[in-house]
């Protein structure tokens, strides 16, 4: 459907569990709390919410967390997703450190793509940032399983003071073919006491080793990612500056939290309370309006650059990303 701005919301990010089995520093770190099971929406709660976002006009669903494969039944769930009317292309962002388990299964379930996080090749700097040991080998075991069985894979990195140094060596994950994704930092949650790297910084430490990288048109999903190409990169490489380079007029997207609250926005805390209608017993025409009703208010664009105006102070973790 149709914002007020006249943005085609056609795009879903449903968040089924807060909990991580990682601890990134600019997105949950140790200590933070978690919600409870009965917190969280049920697996029929959320597929009863998607079914009526297809009916809005959603054709992409994207599951995300915290990381979405701590939560069981994270497969059948894509299946399920997979098989709502209208629904077109159901895709996962995961760390990538539990994918080895679940992928067959996930391929199986017809998922459409992935998205894997990974902020840097350097083992030790990714001990330093996760909290945790072996996720580089994790993430380069999952990258090549998944595209295996054919489920195309993209990485997400985060642009981090302290990672700068390694950005051309993640990049080239683009050399075998695999599209990188580098993330402005956003002064979200706990992320607004982290350090980012600017993102043309960034650009121009890539063009000194692919001096031709250049800006291409080409979209790869319904993303925001400006994309660039070098004839010796199989892939492009993409960036998501959403702070400095605002895309707010070209947003697609909403959020529904694990607590089924939906965010039109990132940076507001106001949205529709869905599990409260849920649970109250409404009937899908109370949550269909109340679904358009967020929809067609969904601000017109964020306020990273004024954070005293940023009403939402939940965590990265809770909202997925
Ligand atoms: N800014 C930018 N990206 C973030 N992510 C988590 N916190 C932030 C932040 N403050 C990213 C994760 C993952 C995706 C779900 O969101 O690294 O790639
Ligand atoms: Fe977990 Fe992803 Fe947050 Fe890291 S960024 S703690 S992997 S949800």
């Amino acid at each position: 459907m149709l914002d007020k701005f006249g943005r085609n919301i056609d795009y879903l990010r449903i968040s089924i569990t807060d909990r991580c089995n990682l601890r990134c520093k600019y997105c949950m770190p140790a200590g933070c709390d978690m919600v409870g099971h009965e917190d969280i929406l049920s697996y029929e709660e959320l597929l009863r919410l998607a079914q009526l976002f297809a009916r809005t006009g959603v054709r992409h669903v994207r599951v995300t967390g915290g990381e979405p494969l701590v939560r069981k039944g994270a497969a059948d769930f894509v299946r399920e997703l997979k098989a709502v009317p209208g629904v077109e292309k159901v895709s996962l962002t995961t760390n990538g450190t539990l994918l080895e388990k679940h992928a067959l299964a996930l391929a199986g379930a017809g998922l459409d793509s992935v998205n894997i996080s990974l902020d840097t090749t350097d083992a030790a700097l990714a001990r330093e940032i996760t909290g945790s040991d072996g996720v580089v080998d994790a993430v380069r075991a999952s990258v090549g399983l998944m595209r295996s069985l054919g489920v195309p894979v993209k990485l997400n990195a985060v642009l981090l003071a302290e990672t700068a140094g390694t950005v051309t060596e993640l990049a080239r994950f683009a050399e075998e073919g695999v599209p990188v994704r580098f993330i402005e930092l956003m002064p979200m949650g706990v992320g607004r006491f982290e350090r980012g790297y600017d993102p043309d910084a960034a650009l121009a430490a890539l063009r000194c080793v692919w001096p031709d990288l250049h800006p291409v048109d080409a979209r790869i999903g319904f993303g925001p990612a400006q994309y660039y190409a070098s004839a010796a990169l199989k892939a492009p490489i993409g960036f998501i500056d959403a702070v400095s380079h605002r895309f707010c007029s070209g947003c697609n997207r909403v959020r529904l939290t694990s607590r089924g609250f939906l965010k039109p926005c990132l940076c507001f805390d106001e949205g529709a309370d869905l599990r409260e209608l849920l649970r109250s017993g409404a009937d899908d025409a109370e949550i269909l309006a109340a679904i358009e009703g967020c929809v067609f208010n969904k601000p017109r664009q964020h306020c990273f650059d004024t954070p005293q105006d940023m009403t939402e102070s939940r965590l990265m973790s809770q909202i997925g990303g």
